[in-house]
């Protein structure tokens, strides 16, 4: 087993034990730390569009209702919970089983692709946003938000001694910016926000022809 693959398993258990309890906490957080990310990225979709990392789709109701949605998640309780929400939305979704490092589709099937606060904790990050750019058509649009790194260094001191607890714990990233590996993958960046210190970070960046 690879050193990536054997952190997935772990943290797929991890994330199927936490899952009963995500919905609450998280709600927490987009009230007092995320505030309108959710609205901001989803309205955005458009077209096919793949949710990579869905979790129990807390995105769900804020997609326009003319997409037409994917989702991929790791976690099988997570994903679940997601199923669930889908139906009580009476939204039509395929919501499959998928691992963020290896997207089982083939290059250019999407026109939009979302990730929300799942940077933080997929293993390694910058393989995942290649294989989401990879699967984004030419023109499409990646839709990104998460906690990153703060903009202020006393905050980022802080960051840094949690992840000497949350790394080992749940796989939990405070230092990251997706924003860099975007740009390196070679995408323009259309329209960035960071707030909250700079610890909240969202972009809307297009695959070049
Ligand atoms: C903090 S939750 C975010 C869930 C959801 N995106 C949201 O906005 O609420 C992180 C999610 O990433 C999923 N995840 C982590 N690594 C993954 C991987 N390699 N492939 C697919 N899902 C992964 C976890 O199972 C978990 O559901």
């Amino acid at each position: 087993m690879t050193a990536t693959k054997d952190k997935t398993a772990r943290w797929r258990r991890y994330w199927d034990k936490h899952a009963k309890g995500y919905d609450r906490q998280m709600t927490f957080f987009d009230r007092r730390l995320f505030g309108d990310t959710r609205t901001w990225v989803c309205s955005k979709a458009r077209g096919d569009v793949l949710e990579v990392a869905i979790g129990t789709g807390l995105n769900l109701p804020h997609y326009p209702r003319e997409v037409r949605l994917t989702g991929i998640e790791y976690s099988p309780a997570m994903l679940a919970i997601a199923r669930r929400r889908a139906v009580e939305l009476d939204r039509d979704a395929d919501l499959r089983e998928g691992d963020a490092h290896h997207l089982d589709f083939p290059d250019a099937s999407f026109d939009t692709v979302v990730c929300t606060y799942s940077l933080c904790a997929i293993p390694d990050e910058q393989r995942a946003v290649t294989e989401m750019v990879r699967v984004l058509r030419p023109g499409g649009n990646l839709l990104l938000a998460d906690h990153v790194a703060s903009s202020a260094r006393s905050v980022r001191v802080a960051q840094r001694l949690l992840e000497l607890v949350t790394v080992p714990h749940g796989g939990e990233h405070y230092l990251r910016r997706p924003f860099h590996t975007v740009q390196a993958a070679g995408l323009a960046i259309d329209a960035h926000d960071r707030f909250k210190l700079g610890i909240v970070e969202r972009l809307a960046a297009r695959k070049r022809h």
